[in-house]
């Protein structure tokens, strides 16, 4: 089973990825923690659980101080709120959790960055480990550390960074996941080869039929832990060299740029994040294209892959409001925005002088390709 380490100067642990990890949670826990008690506390939301619950309670005992407490919160963006974090810490502390608490965030991206957040702050900080469910989480938001919750005045504004004890990916998840959520979580992938791992890259170019079969399989499994575990191998050399963002990590946001201003013209309700970042990527091509940091052969190669994980929503945006909304990215720095371009297929650099002309003309063109792949 691929085990990769995370090592960073605030946290060092195991992202672990495969079939099965589920039904032996309890004894991985123990594990984790041979020398302090623990009480398990899952927060998930009930869809989840409802899927899931047989599966995740097997292997712990039914009754008594290792059996789990189940705190249940919506799924959704919209709920990823501070008030969700008071609430589920007035439940916690209803139900009797101590310092010897050990959270376990069971689900996709939004109740792992409430979790890992509340684990920070509920009595000054208990243990707490990710059980990713979505392939976004698995191959990205459960990595790294950075926890929060959103303001209506932005997205992830509160928050801190907190790594897990571990990640454990189980990808028996994926097989319940809408096929949607799946290849927007995929589009988080093309980024990784994208921006850093030629070989991932041409894996989904190659295998892109097999990872999107309809029916689950032994080859569709096998692919889709190959890309889990690679992608995840990318996070995690980008997050050992550079926790805080201070340079490096910022490659990670190849795409987010416009990804972010469409998410925002569209009110966060149209597209899914990797869809919305899958159009952002297109566009931060063609600014590649034209600043010649890649020649056109690349540019289509890699805007081929990235349709062929479609289909990508259409949505109403013109450039110009788009451009506009790039201003509010929390990635700036005095003002200037932060821009990753590629420089090759699996290659990238960040640029600090990018132009309102330059993404105005590449999201023309990227609106252009959208009304030509029009159903
Ligand atoms: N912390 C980070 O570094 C980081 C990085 C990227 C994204 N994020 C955050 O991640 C969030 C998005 O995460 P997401 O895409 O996982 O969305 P999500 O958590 O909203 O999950 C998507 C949907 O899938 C359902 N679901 C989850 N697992 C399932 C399963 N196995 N079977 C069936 N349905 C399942 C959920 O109930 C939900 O409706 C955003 O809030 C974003 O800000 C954080
Ligand atoms: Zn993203």
């Amino acid at each position: 089973m691929p085990s990769i380490a995370i090592k960073t100067p605030s946290a060092s642990y195991d992202v672990t990825i495969g079939s099965g990890l589920l039904r032996t949670l309890s004894q991985r826990l123990t594990k984790l923690n041979p020398a302090k008690p623990f009480r398990p506390f899952v927060i998930t939301s009930p869809e989840i659980w409802k899927l899931w619950s047989k599966p995740f309670l097997a292997s712990f005992p039914k009754e008594g101080p290792a059996a789990p407490t189940v705190l249940l919160h919506p799924a959704g963006e919209s709920h990823k709120r501070m008030a969700a974090v008071e609430s589920l810490a007035q439940k916690l502390a209803l139900a009797g959790a101590d310092r010897d608490a050990l959270l376990i965030a069971f689900g996709g991206g939004v109740i792992g960055d409430i979790t890992g957040f509340l684990a920070a702050i509920y009595m000054r900080g208990v243990r707490y480990v990710q059980l990713p469910s979505t392939l976004l989480a698995q191959v990205d938001s459960s990595i790294g550390g950075k926890t929060g919750v959103n303001l209506l005045a932005g997205k992830n504004l509160i928050g801190s960074f907190n790594h897990p004890q571990a990640v454990l990916a189980d990808t028996d998840l994926l097989r319940t996941l809408p096929p949607a959520e799946l290849r927007a979580g995929l589009h988080e992938s093309i980024k990784a080869g994208i921006i850093y791992d030629a070989r991932l890259f041409s894996y989904l170019e190659k295998n892109a039929a097999t990872i999107l079969a309809k029916k689950s399989s032994p080859a569709r499994e096998k692919a889709l832990t190959h890309v889990v575990a690679a992608s995840v191998r990318v996070k995690a050399d980008v997050v050992n060299q550079d926790e805080k963002e201070l340079g490096l990590r910022m490659i990670l946001n190849f795409g987010h740029t416009l990804g972010h201003a469409i998410e925002s013209a569209t009110n966060y309700k149209q597209l899914l994040h990797g869809e919305a970042v899958a159009w952002g990527s297109i566009a931060a091509l063609q600014v590649a294209l034209a600043r010649k940091t890649i020649t056109q052969a690349q540019a289509d190669r890699m805007t081929r892959v990235i349709l062929s994980y479609g289909p990508l929503p259409q949505f109403k945006a013109t450039a110009a409001r788009l451009v506009a909304r790039t201003y509010s990215d929390k990635k700036n720095r005095s003002g200037k925005r932060a821009y990753v371009l590629p420089t090759g297929i699996g290659k990238t650099q960040v640029i600090f002088d990018i132009t309102d002309a330059e993404l105005s003309t590449a999201a023309e063109s990227m609106l252009t390709l959208m009304r030509q792949t029009k159903a």
